[in-house]
């Protein structure tokens, strides 16, 4: 464990510190029409007529002789221009943006009123405004413009007339990190009346004119505290209706993660603050007043400063732009953690009064909180298209800079952290799966059965309060499954079947149904909805919701779309694409993340007691997500077991022979399913020779006899790394340990196929890295037909251990199992 840990540890170590870090330049800020050097807002504003690093086309020095006290220092000299001028400056990179902000603060001077000024101003060809008059206000002016090849960008002013003059008192002008907006990416298309397309190299086909920059739920964010020195404002004045909106605050920090969003996309007071919508029945709208005919960069900034501790990765709520297009915003999914900000880029269309409206709204039957942390809404300008270049006298050659016909190619930064490592593998996957047309899900057997056997509860439990978010209505339930068509049966179990349902918005379920009348199944019921309704997790199938109208009894999770593992190990289905070991072993270890959830995330402990490789589906990713919960057990439950609850040839011996039933009782189950993995055939399979039934005797006998090979699935010999092999068996091995106390936890068997995963990737170390012979991993000590099991020692004479002998002799077993390859 300790030599597994730190190697981990060497190849993370690299990946986390690379997190963006962006240091604000130190140019340029240029103090204009002066020639000293003057601190304002924390920044070394340089004076324009004593310049080195950059050059101004001319224009003349203004200073207010009769300034007002409170009038800053840097507001107090301006440059003036009778013509067409410029300063011209030079990004630090190309590839990149640079932040424009030009400060106009009017004065008279020398027989000028700068309050009549009107000009026009642009930067590098993308028009700033044009006819501006200040009026007698300050004004502070932005604009974000992309750098491609050319790092050399000027702005320009043009007075609007002959007797007309142009004037700037202060200039910010600095290179932004290169990922503000991101390269390559395709945005929604939003109009008024829904999405109608998409958008791709905004960020070299656009400046950026920010409009309104909002802290929700927060106050006013002075430049001071954000990195790029922006201002952010309250939302109060736009929210359209305020009662069912609260403030949040945050205390505590947040967590900037790669490639989500950086310190320098927002900073943390936004994030800190937010929104939070206080009833699920309204949505909170805000309206924003912008040109018409215009079209706009929405950033939605995000994060869970609501859920605490765990995040549910189910749950999801809308984020609507007008009322046609919703954006479906799912934290836990998107990010994994609360506390971790991240936003949402879309293109939008103002309507025809001018205004660009967003709303936040619960989606029905989910407990995700519904909030909003922060608003950017920026102008998208077209350039021009020609700017003259560079005008330095001695050439007159002109430089067409076309910006929006991108120059060279898109550099796409791959980001590859361990956190995202889940994500990175499920991209992978999608890519290689191709073509499995035949869309028919196959669910197994049994895949949302669990053998629970009949005669267990002697005194079904109280129907405790149920979640009541959680309920459907029946004939919401009859709607998304066309009245319970049989053509939609997914599976089938003892419970009832299961059937693909669809909901209006288009989402997929699944809908399994109690058989009426068989009169069982209640405890289990409620069993899996007050467990299920407790966890979210995103190796956990969740539960969407349930109904209990008219004495039905449907839960409705969600879909998974390739069904069960053993489908894809031996399954009957002979379409079904062979996994490869890299697969299989991904697949194990999002399993492994589920049940260690189950096991310890979750605050009361959860046992599964029935893993198998049924319980285990796959989503169209291949993301398994354990399934199930009919059977589980609160840990610190105190309930009187009457019987033996598990599927027959993955249950721990020592919860057979002695009613100990622990976590370590689930870890038993996931060894057998490894070796299924491993093997692809049924851990009982009653037709095999009898020393071959059970899997978990067999293959531990045979890999005794190092007979290894024999026992690997075909279709893996020779694909597997015999590193990756070796620590595999051991896990298996140390899996299926005969007391609980010497097996590991769900978090070893994580880390040890994380282990065994690199080892199958590190394709060119041939060497073997530890237990340099198989045969010595394979120290196996265990032995278990049947008749071991029942009839193994308790190791814990005084824990929990009843004598109950309810368990089923071995030809029940096999009658179990045949109603289960019946079904
Ligand atoms: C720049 O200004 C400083 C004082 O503000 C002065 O000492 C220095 O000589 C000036 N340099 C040039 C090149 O004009
Ligand atoms: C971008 O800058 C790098 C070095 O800073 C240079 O090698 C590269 O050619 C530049 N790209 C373009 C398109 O000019
Ligand atoms: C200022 O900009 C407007 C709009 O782009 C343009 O029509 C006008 O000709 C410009 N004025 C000058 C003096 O360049
Ligand atoms: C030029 O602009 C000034 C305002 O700056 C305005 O008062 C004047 O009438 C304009 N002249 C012409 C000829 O448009
Ligand atoms: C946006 O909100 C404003 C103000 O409530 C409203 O007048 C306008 O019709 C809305 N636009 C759309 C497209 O819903
Ligand atoms: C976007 O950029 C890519 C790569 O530079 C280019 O192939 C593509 O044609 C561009 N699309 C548009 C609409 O400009
Ligand atoms: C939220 O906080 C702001 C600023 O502190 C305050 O002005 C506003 O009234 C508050 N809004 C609500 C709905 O509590
Ligand atoms: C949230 O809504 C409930 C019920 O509508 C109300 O009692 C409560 O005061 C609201 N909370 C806040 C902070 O407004
Ligand atoms: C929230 O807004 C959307 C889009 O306008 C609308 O479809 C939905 O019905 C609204 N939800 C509620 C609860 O008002």
């Amino acid at each position: 464990m300790e030599s597994t840990l730190s190697f981990f540890l060497v190849i993370l170590l690299p990946l986390v510190s690379t997190q963006s870090q962006y240091v604000l330049p130190d140019h340029y800020f240029i103090n204009c029409g002066s020639n000293s050097d003057i601190d304002f807002t924390g920044k070394m504003f340089i004076g324009d007529d004593n310049r080195t690093t950059f050059s101004l086309s001319g224009g003349s020095t203004a200073s207010n002789n009769n300034p007002a006290s409170t009038t800053p220092e840097i507001y107090r000299t301006a440059r003036v221009f009778t013509q067409k001028s410029w300063y011209e400056l030079e990004a630090d990179g190309n590839n990149t943006f640079v932040m424009v902000r030009l400060h106009f603060s009017p004065f008279f001077s020398n027989g000028v009123e700068l309050s009549d000024s009107k000009f026009n101003v642009s930067v590098s060809g993308f028009s700033m405004s044009s006819n501006f008059n200040v009026g007698d206000s300050t004004v502070i002016k932005e604009l974000i413009i992309p750098i491609r090849s050319e790092r050399m960008f000027k702005i320009e002013f043009t007075p609007s007339n002959g007797s007309s003059h142009a004037f700037v008192n202060a200039i910010e002008a600095f290179t932004a990190p290169s990922e503000l907006f991101r390269h390559g990416v395709v945005l929604p298309k939003i109009s008024p009346a829904g999405k109608n397309g998409d958008m791709d190299n905004i960020s070299s086909s656009y400046a950026f004119s920010p409009v309104y920059r909002i802290n929700v739920g927060g106050q006013s964010i002075g430049v001071d505290r954000d990195t790029l020195r922006r201002n952010w404002t309250p939302d109060d004045e736009f929210i359209f209706q305020s009662e069912p909106a609260i403030n949040k605050t945050f205390g505590g920090t947040v967590n900037y993660k790669e490639p989500f969003a950086a310190r320098y996309d927002a900073p943390d007071d936004v994030y800190k603050t937010a929104k939070q919508l206080n009833d699920s029945s309204v949505n909170i709208t805000w309206n924003f007043g912008v040109n018409k005919n215009a079209r706009f960069l929405v950033r939605a900034h995000f994060c869970d400063i609501i859920s605490l501790g765990l995040i549910n990765t189910y749950d999801a709520f809308n984020f609507f732009i007008y009322s046609h297009y919703p954006e479906v915003v799912n934290p836990g999914d998107k990010v994994g953690a609360p506390q971790v900000p991240f936003y949402y880029d879309f293109v939008v269309d103002s309507d025809e009064k001018g205004f660009v409206n967003v709303s936040i709204g619960a989606r029905p039957g989910t407990s995700q909180p519904v909030f909003l942390n922060g608003l950017e809404i920026m102008e998208l300008l077209k350039s021009s298209g020609v700017v003259d270049f560079p005008n330095d006298g001695k050439s007159s050659k002109k430089v067409y800079v076309v910006v929006g016909c991108a120059v060279g190619g898109v550099v796409f930064v791959l980001l590859i952290g361990f956190f995202i490592g889940l994500k990175y593998r499920k991209s992978k996957l999608s890519v290689g799966k191709k073509t499995e047309s035949n869309a028919m899900p196959s669910y197994g057997r049994s895949s949302y059965t669990s053998i629970s056997n009949d005669f267990t509860i002697s005194n079904p439990s109280p129907i405790p309060i149920l979640n009541l978010n959680l309920r459907f209505q029946l004939a919401d339930i009859l709607k998304a499954t066309n009245d319970f068509d049989e053509n939609l049966v997914i599976g089938k179990g003892g419970f009832g079947k299961v059937y693909r349902g669809t909901f209006p918005e288009g989402k997929n379920v699944a809908v399994k149904r109690a058989e009426k009348g068989h009169g069982q199944g209640r405890p289990e019921f409620v069993t899996e909805i007050t467990v299920l309704s407790k966890i979210r997790h995103k190796h956990l199938v969740a539960l969407i919701g349930y109904c209990d109208e008219k004495s039905e009894m449907i839960l409705v999770y969600e879909f998974m779309e390739k069904g069960t593992l053993q489908d894809h190990l031996y399954g009957t289905n002979k379409d079904i694409e062979k996994l490869s070991w890299d697969k299989r072993l991904e697949i194990c270890i999002s399993a492994t993340r589920g049940l260690d959830y189950l096991h310890t995330g979750s605050d009361a402990g959860i046992i599964h007691r029935d893993v198998k490789s049924t319980n285990i589906l796959l989503d169209e990713n291949y993301i398994a997500k354990v399934a199930d919960f009919g059977i589980s057990r609160l840990d610190n439950l105190e309930e009187t077991e009457m019987a033996i609850k598990g599927s027959f040839g993955y249950l721990d011996p020592e919860y057979i022979s002695c009613m100990k039933l622990t976590q370590k009782s689930d870890v038993y189950s996931f060894g057998v399913v490894l070796l299924e993995v491993l093997c692809a055939r049924l851990a009982l399979d009653p037709t095999l020779p009898p020393d071959e039934v059970c899997l978990a005797e067999w293959a531990i006998n045979q890999m005794k006899d190092g007979m290894v090979e024999s026992i690997i699935d075909p279709y893996l010999v020779g694909k597997i790394n015999p590193n990756s092999l070796s620590k595999f068996l051991g896990t298996v091995e140390r899996c299926l340990k005969n007391t609980g106390d010497e097996r590991p936890t769900m978090n070893d068997v994580f880390w040890d196929l994380e282990y065994a995963l690199k080892l199958q990737q590190m394709v060119v170390d041939k060497e073997v890295y530890e237990d340099s012979t198989m045969n010595a991993s394979m120290q196996l000590s265990m032995s278990m037909s049947m008749i071991d099991i029942l009839s193994a020692k308790c190791t814990d004479g005084d824990s929990q251990v009843m004598n109950d002998t309810s368990y089923l002799s071995e030809s029940q077993v096999f009658s179990q199992l045949k109603i289960d390859e019946a079904r």
